[in-house]
């Protein structure tokens, strides 16, 4: 479904090229739960973005489904990342001025006309669902940082997208708190929903149905 050929990327360092990808090729199939595993620095995050299309590459290809990513404009990407995709970052980027509620909101607020109260629904069926129904109305400066991670598990889960990805979406959490998440990673991707995790924790990398192990920027 979402296939990377031959990805570089390189990043510009004190007037020095540096590599990061160096010809990564993946394949994600439908309905999939791949985990991203390697040290600190070796490109995982690197590689998320440019597959959720967050970064462009380099060089290489990038298709999903029948579409060649590395063509379309920025405008027809943003078109499809808002349809079928989903992400969670390793730092979650929540929005200090709005509520728990009001950030899980966001992918629905598209101008400045009031949501639905569909959305509304959905947005608090997911709070309920990462255990943070009751602080919804709360700012995310007054949470924990384990709360913080869940209200942009959340956020991620509103809408009804094809793929998910997500960064270290339990790197911040404590262990009873990450097995939930899992646990609701899980649920999810049996539902159909393809999931693509980075992972530090050799346990939760295994609770995907394959891994993918880079090293220094290439697939090992
Ligand atoms: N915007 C950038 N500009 C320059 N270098 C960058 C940039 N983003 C990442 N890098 C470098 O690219 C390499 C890979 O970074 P990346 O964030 O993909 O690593 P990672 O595997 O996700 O690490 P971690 O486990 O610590 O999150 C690192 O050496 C990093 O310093
Ligand atoms: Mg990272």
């Amino acid at each position: 479904m979402l296939s990377a050929q031959n990805i570089s990327k390189n990043f510009i360092t004190d007037n020095k090229v540096v590599p990061v990808l160096k010809n990564v090729s993946v394949d994600i199939h439908d309905g999939e739960f791949v985990s991203i595993v390697g040290r600190s620095g070796s490109g995982k995050t690197t590689l998320l973005n440019v597959l959720s299309t967050l970064v462009r590459p380099d060089g290489g290809e990038l298709h999903y489904g029948t579409e060649n990513l590395s063509a379309l404009s920025e405008k027809r990407l943003n078109r499809l990342r808002q349809s079928d995709f989903s992400v969670i970052f390793q730092f979650h980027h929540l929005l200090p001025y709005l509520t728990v509620l009001e950030n899980t909101l966001l992918p629905f607020m598209q101008s400045v006309r009031p949501v639905k109260k569909a959305a509304m629904e959905k947005a608090l069926g997911c709070l309920e669902r990462v255990g943070l129904a009751d602080k919804a109305d709360r700012l995310p400066g007054n949470l924990s940082g384990g709360e913080q991670q869940r209200v942009a598990i959340a956020r991620a889960l509103v809408k009804s997208s094809k793929v998910l990805f997500a960064d270290e979406p339990t790197g911040s959490l404590d262990k009873g708190t990450g097995e939930k998440i899992m646990g609701l990673l899980s649920e999810l991707n049996n539902d159909g929903l393809a999931v693509v995790m980075v992972t530090h924790d050799p346990v939760y990398a295994k609770m995907a149905g394959r891994s993918v192990h880079i090293e220094d920027g290439v697939i090992v």
